[in-house]
């Protein structure tokens, strides 16, 4: 066999394992999110990784994600596919497939793929916690979106985040706003080179959000957003304003949020953290997209959501000193002190325990009892459970706090009663 290059067998750049204990606190964020959503009338949706082409381009021919960084690939029948770079167009196509019942409201779990410069906060490969809620075009819906990932935020005890707002207007407003902007962009394109200009001349809305340090005077000079709303995104701006206020949602105007997709229309919100650079701030961030389900083919549908990144948000807890909520800890290491005979006792044991709901694990293969403890230590387990001679003899364990060291000896058939008891936190560690 011709000898394989070492980095064959190492990850791609910008892509990563996720591991435990770290994949504890993603499993433990998902459940959360999945609970929240759930609470708010939100069923999950599981959509292809990759879809045609064209449902991505829909979502932004002008945008760096869909033009520049997509994956796109043949495959063996000749169909032009893509890597899903962002969860949105695949719900607005199955919604288009599928002609649910409105208002349809999903949420989902999901990798996508952008061919970015990889750095901390910035993957390659990363996923995605959102909801797509469509059918409705009532601002108490805008307001139910924001909520819902705001009190998953807050929830998690993040401090530093800020809620960015913005209207972009809607097709009656729109049209003369990117004139207006136009406008002003090109009196400063001759200044500011060829890539400004193709920018502006594709879409200027593009160039409102730009990270180039040269272009930003122009660009904070511009005309607003929000002097150029029609009446109804105007009253529909207020009223999604008025409706955070009533749920005490603190947020900040942001006039030159316009967010990397050409789908937006009216409302687009961000959550943005203080705990990573500017260029990867965004912790998650969405907005009504009216006309999207229609642009695939589908009926006219508004639609509002959202997508929030597990990657930073996990960055996020980190720097941020809050613990990361982690998946539930194991409540018992079962150690076997009684030799061979002992250890199917120990499967029983543990297998009691987890029928009891409670966690449970044991080591394998005849070991020392040094080197089990060893083991329970490393585990994580919140206290070892022994099977000892001794305390057998009295149909009991001996049960040792794993943090404290504190030791008691407990009747095994209380075991589970007596675990349960801690995990509830109905009376201290061991006593
Ligand atoms: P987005 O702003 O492109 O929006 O992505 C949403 C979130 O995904 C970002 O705020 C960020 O947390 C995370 N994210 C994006 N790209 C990367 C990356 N390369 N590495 C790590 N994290 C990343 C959307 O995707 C829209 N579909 C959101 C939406 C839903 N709008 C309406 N509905």
């Amino acid at each position: 066999m011709p000898r394989v290059p070492s980095e064959a067998f190492r990850a791609p750049k910008g892509v990563h394992d996720v591991l435990p204990p770290e994949s504890g606190t993603w499993a433990e964020l998902v459940a959360r999110f999945a609970d929240r959503a759930a609470r708010s009338g939100y069923g999950l949706i599981i959509s292809p990784v990759f879809e045609h082409i064209e449902v991505f381009q829909r979502v932004g021919e002008h945008t760096d994600v869909v033009s520049k960084e997509m994956y796109e690939l043949t495959d063996k029948g000749g169909r032009i596919l893509a890597l899903r770079p962002e969860g949105t167009a695949s719900v607005v196509r199955a919604y288009v497939q599928h002609r649910p019942t409105a208002p349809w409201k999903v949420w989902y779990v999901a990798p996508n793929f952008r061919y970015e410069r990889a750095q901390k906060g910035r993957y390659r490969q990363h996923w995605q916690l959102g909801v797509e809620a469509l059918g409705v075009d009532d601002p108490a819906l805008d307001v139910e979106v924001i909520a819902l990932l705001d009190g998953f935020y807050r929830d998690l005890g993040l401090t530093g985040v800020t809620l960015a707002l913005n209207s972009m207007g809607d097709a009656e407003s729109r049209p003369g706003y990117v004139a207006a902007l136009r406008d002003h962009l090109l009196r400063h394109a001759a200044a500011l080179g060829t890539e400004f200009r193709e920018r502006v001349d594709a879409n200027p809305l593009r160039v409102l959000d730009t990270k180039v340090p040269e272009w930003q005077e122009v660009v904070e000079h511009a005309p607003q957003l929000t002097e150029h709303l029609s009446d109804a995104s105007r009253v529909h701006f207020e009223q999604v304003q008025e409706g955070l206020q009533a749920l005490g949602i603190a947020y900040e105007l942001a006039p030159r949020l316009v967010r990397g997709f050409d789908y937006y229309t009216r409302t687009t919100f961000e959550f943005q953290t203080d705990a990573l650079d500017a260029a990867q701030n965004a912790l998650g961030g969405g907005g009504r997209f009216d006309g999207l389900a229609e642009a695939m083919g589908g009926p006219p549908t508004p639609g509002i959501g959202f997508g929030a990144g597990i990657e930073r948000l996990v960055l996020a807890l980190e720097a941020g000193g809050s613990a990361a909520p982690s998946l539930r800890r194991l409540d018992a290491f079962v150690i076997n002190g009684l030799g061979e005979v002992g250890s199917t006792k120990a499967t029983l044991l543990v297998s009691d325990l987890r029928e009891e709901g409670l966690g449970a694990d044991r080591a394998y293969g005849g070991r020392s009892v040094n080197a089990q403890w060893k083991v329970a230590d490393r585990s994580g387990a919140r206290f070892g459970v022994m099977l000892g001679r001794d305390e057998a003899a009295r149909d009991a364990v001996a049960v040792k706090d794993l943090e404290s060291g504190d030791q008691v000896e407990v009747p095994e058939k209380e075991l589970g009663t007596w675990l349960s008891d801690r995990r509830a936190g109905r009376s201290d560690a061991t006593r």
